[in-house]
């Protein structure tokens, strides 16, 4: 099977290709990404060699590139898109262009290519925030709060109306907060454990009782492989971790892990508009036959260990500075992180 990737060079497109091409011999991948700031060639060094992997250096919002580079594919698994929430609160203009606009690109070149199967591969974000112990079920609304989140869910609208309008056998996949190797050093776990190793505190936001479902990078990968075969076009699948946890008891857990003291957390202010609590029910992955394989407690030990044995992986990406750098001299000016949009 020929796959256009997208996004292939980020967190998890890279392991979804290294996925794939350990687990189906007959696979082939194009990987369509531009490279910003998130994409790292870095992230595939280990089988950039593999004749039945290439790179293709484009844009997704690009008709004529990405009808190119999806010539002949089988299916799309669509990865691309801004996807940092803090980004998006200060500057939403890349959002909606990449996760909209390119979305809309990639839907219009499937329909032309008559791709067989095409996952839009989505975030519990767009149900927005969840109370109580409900859990967000395929069946529930949108009401994004972020722009970020806003963006993801304009996205699914675009794929669910390709299959109501075109057919285009379109399939919405909404995961929870993922973590493992190769994860940006600006999302929450990878730069608290990154800043712990570098003996710096982690700004904690508000008052650290906001709640995330997380799910470990390996089995949202697998996930997806099991979807893009045995999935449904015009469905949704919602993939939870299934380990709900408040802010500050993560930060507890890797503390506990890396044996941190408690000065190395700083309260800072709240992000503004920060979603209480996502939540997921995945229970329609299951019936179709999914078995997560990970524990939340292993996944996390592994990804602490990983990140302490791939320091020359993360190093660069602090010292290029970007927003987390940003936020660090805030914390450590004593200014509020979002003093700039006041
Ligand atoms: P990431 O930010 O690590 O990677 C995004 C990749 O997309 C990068 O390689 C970047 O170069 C590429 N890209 C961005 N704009 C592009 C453009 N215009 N053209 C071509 N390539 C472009 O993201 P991630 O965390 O791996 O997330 C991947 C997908 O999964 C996103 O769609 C995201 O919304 C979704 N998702 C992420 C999470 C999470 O916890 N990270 C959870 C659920 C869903
Ligand atoms: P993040 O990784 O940005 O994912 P998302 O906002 O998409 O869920 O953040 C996860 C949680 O951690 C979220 O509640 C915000 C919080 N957070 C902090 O407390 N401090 C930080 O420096 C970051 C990046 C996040």
């Amino acid at each position: 099977m020929k796959i256009l990737v997208t996004g292939g060079l980020g967190f998890i497109g890279s392991n979804f290709i290294r996925h794939v091409l350990a687990t189906q011999a007959d696979a082939q991948i194009v990987n369509l990404d531009i490279q910003t700031y998130a994409g790292n060639p870095e992230n595939l060094k280990d089988i950039a060699g593999d004749k039945r992997y290439f790179w293709v250096q484009a844009d997704i919002t690009d008709p004529a590139l990405v009808g190119r580079a999806m010539s002949g594919a089988d299916a799309v698994v669509h990865f691309a898109a801004e996807s940092h929430v803090d980004r998006s609160i200060l500057d939403p203009g890349p959002f909606l262009k990449t996760n909209v606009i390119g979305t809309q690109v990639l839907l219009d070149a499937a329909r032309l290519e008559k791709i067989k199967k095409f996952i839009h591969v989505s975030t519990d974000e767009v149900y927005g925030s969840i109370p109580g112990k409900r859990r967000s079920t395929e069946k529930d609304g949108l009401f994004p709060n972020s722009p970020y989140a806003a963006s993801k869910a304009a996205s699914d609208c675009l794929a669910r109306a390709a299959f109501v309008t075109h057919q285009l056998p379109v399939i919405i996949t909404r995961a929870s907060n993922n973590f493992g190797p190769y994860q940006y050093p600006e999302k929450a776990l990878p730069l608290m454990i990154t800043n712990f190793f570098e003996g710096k505190t982690y700004p904690l936001y508000g008052d650290g009782l906001n709640v995330r479902d997380w799910l470990y990078v390996k089995d949202h990968v697998a996930a997806l492989a099991y979807i893009l075969k045995e999935g449904t076009p015009g469905e949704i699948y919602n993939i939870g971790g299934d380990t709900s946890l408040k802010n500050k008891e993560l930060v507890l857990k890797v503390r506990e892990i890396m044996k941190i003291p408690p000065s190395l957390v700083a309260r800072v202010p709240d992000r503004p508009g920060h979603d209480r609590r996502y939540a997921l029910n995945d229970s329609k992955l299951r019936k179709l036959g999914f078995e997560f394989k990970h524990s939340f407690e292993e996944a996390l030990f592994q990804t602490i260990e990983w990140y302490k044995t791939h320091e020359s992986w993360w190093q660069p990406l602090k010292k290029s500075g970007g927003y987390a750098a940003y936020y660090q001299k805030q914390y450590k000016k004593g200014t509020a992180p979002f003093s700039k949009l006041a």
